[in-house]
């Protein structure tokens, strides 16, 4: 995955660092040739997916004819082992230990890479780079809140600041508001994030990168990504961009002109609910003034950051998440067909104050959701999030809460159930009352997440309950 000149600065380096090794050049050179021919044909292969079908990229990421003859499997298997290896000798193991050719994941700790975690990284940064001539690369990590780690702090030291829009996940807000200011790192909050200048006014020398998420959970504010981008780029920083409530079914942010994609894979990524994970995706190069991270930053994480603090995700999970994204563009056209039925609904319902939606004309950001929320086939669909306002403010929505029974009621959303929950109870439980109502979190406010169940089912359910309330 690395381009050739990364590899040539790093073997006349290794030259002098490997002196300690009793090696013959030769050796040395062997196995970097070797490293070399991995990371081409890596590159081949990311190459070729960009003329694959989503669907085609979605099924067999880069698994070929080549891995099933060498593990004789069909399907990927599982190597659920701590480390990979055996090293083939003495100078393998100090190459591969000095994180010079690890971009072999057979040989490795799994902390570092593995081959599950390594074929889901290469099958999501695949299907998010499908619009784009630029190869991406990607790094699994064990939550959606360590890729978001991951992603940002790299650029950071103290006395930085970023920009952030405050329609993020409370997790998100968390980190940024209380974790980050702990080692200097200041966020600075766009409340009106549609506005693009309220982002240029925050913008300064000690801006490191600009950070959306979009759509937002649970508002469902829709990023101006082109513009951002933009914006981001005319400072010579990179728009960071979590993109976990699209997944790359729905919108492919680097062909927006985003730099770095986190998705949580816990969420649509992974219809089954049953494995939390995340994942950083680059372009090969990004726009940044950090001349260090500039070229292959999720790979160059491997070495860094995500080998020193360990949010390694595990090879079961990973397994689980690169088997659900074959279903993934399936999954996001239904839920997308039901929610919108759904949204429709709830919109006429006299007892339902405001629907968030971004596939509703009277969406604010509909406009932009049209142009950025497209299936791979060019269609327009919206995703499985909504949220709505109850009329009769927190007493009515918690009357909701107590009596609705279609589903589930908990914090989760994506999954291939309907879920559902009250935001200002729980999630967003640990904001200030004056942050949430910044970040658009009212009391009146259910989250609800489509599922794939039938969805007359769905609409008698809400029919039934908000009757009663
Ligand atoms: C948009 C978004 N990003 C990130 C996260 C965090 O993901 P995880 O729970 O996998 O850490 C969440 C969790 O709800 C989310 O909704």
């Amino acid at each position: 995955m690395l381009p050739s000149k990364f590899l040539r600065d790093r073997s006349s380096i290794l030259k002098k660092e490997l002196q300690h090794v009793e090696s013959t050049v030769d050796e040395e050179e062997y196995f970097l040739k070797r490293s070399a021919q991995t990371i081409q044909k890596r590159t081949q292969q990311l190459r070729e997916t960009k003329n694959q079908a989503f669907d085609t990229v979605s099924l067999w990421g880069l698994y070929g004819q080549e891995d099933m003859k060498a593990f004789k499997s069909m399907t990927l298997p599982l190597f659920m082992s701590t480390t990979g290896g055996p090293f083939d000798c003495l100078v393998d193991g100090s190459l591969l230990l000095s994180y010079k050719t690890i971009d072999d994941p057979n040989k490795i700790y799994t902390r570092i890479d593995n081959q599950n975690p390594d074929h889901l990284a290469m099958k999501i940064a695949a299907l998010e780079g499908l619009g784009v001539p630029q190869l991406t690369q990607g790094v699994c990590t064990s939550s959606g809140m360590s890729a978001i780690l991951m992603a940002t702090m790299p650029f950071l030291e103290a006395n930085d600041n970023f920009v952030s829009s405050n329609r993020v996940y409370g997790g998100t807000q968390q980190l940024f508001e209380i974790t980050y200011p702990k080692s200097g790192w200041r966020v600075r909050w766009v409340d009106k994030p549609w506005e693009i200048k309220e982002w240029e006014k925050r913008i300064d020398k000690k801006t490191k990168f600009l950070y959306i998420e979009s759509p937002s959970n649970p508002t469902l504010y829709i990023a101006d990504i082109q513009a951002l981008s933009t914006l981001a780029h005319e400072h010579s920083i990179p728009l960071i961009i979590d993109s976990t409530l699209a997944s790359p079914a729905l919108t492919r942010p680097f062909e927006h002109g985003a730099d770095i994609v986190v998705h949580s894979t816990s969420k649509i990524a992974n219809g089954s609910c049953r494995a939390i994970g995340g994942v950083v995706i680059s372009l090969d190069t990004i726009t940044t003034n950090i001349e260090s991270i500039k070229d292959n930053f999720a790979y160059m994480l491997k070495g860094g950051h995500f080998r020193n603090m360990g949010p390694c995700l595990s090879p079961f999970n990973a397994q689980i998440i690169w088997d659900e994204l074959i279903t993934l563009r399936l999954r996001v056209k239904q839920v997308s067909e039901n929610a919108l039925i759904i949204a429709k609904y709830l919109e006429k319902h006299p007892k339902i104050e405001k629907v968030n939606y971004p596939g509703l004309a009277s969406h604010p950001q509909h406009r932009i959701a049209k142009q950025l929320m497209k299936l791979p086939d060019g269609q327009n669909a919206y995703g499985h999030l909504m949220s709505f306002n109850i009329k009769g403010g927190l007493r009515k929505a918690k009357k909701f809460a107590e009596n609705f029974e279609f589903g589930v009621q908990v914090t989760h959303l994506g999954g291939s159930y309907t879920v559902w929950v009250h935001n200002a109870t729980t999630t967003h439980g640990q904001m200030t009352n004056e942050e949430r109502r910044a970040a658009g979190i009212s009391d009146n406010l259910i989250r609800y997440s489509v599922g794939l169940e039938g969805v007359q089912d769905a609409l008698s359910a809400l029919d039934k309950t908000l009757r009663k309330i």
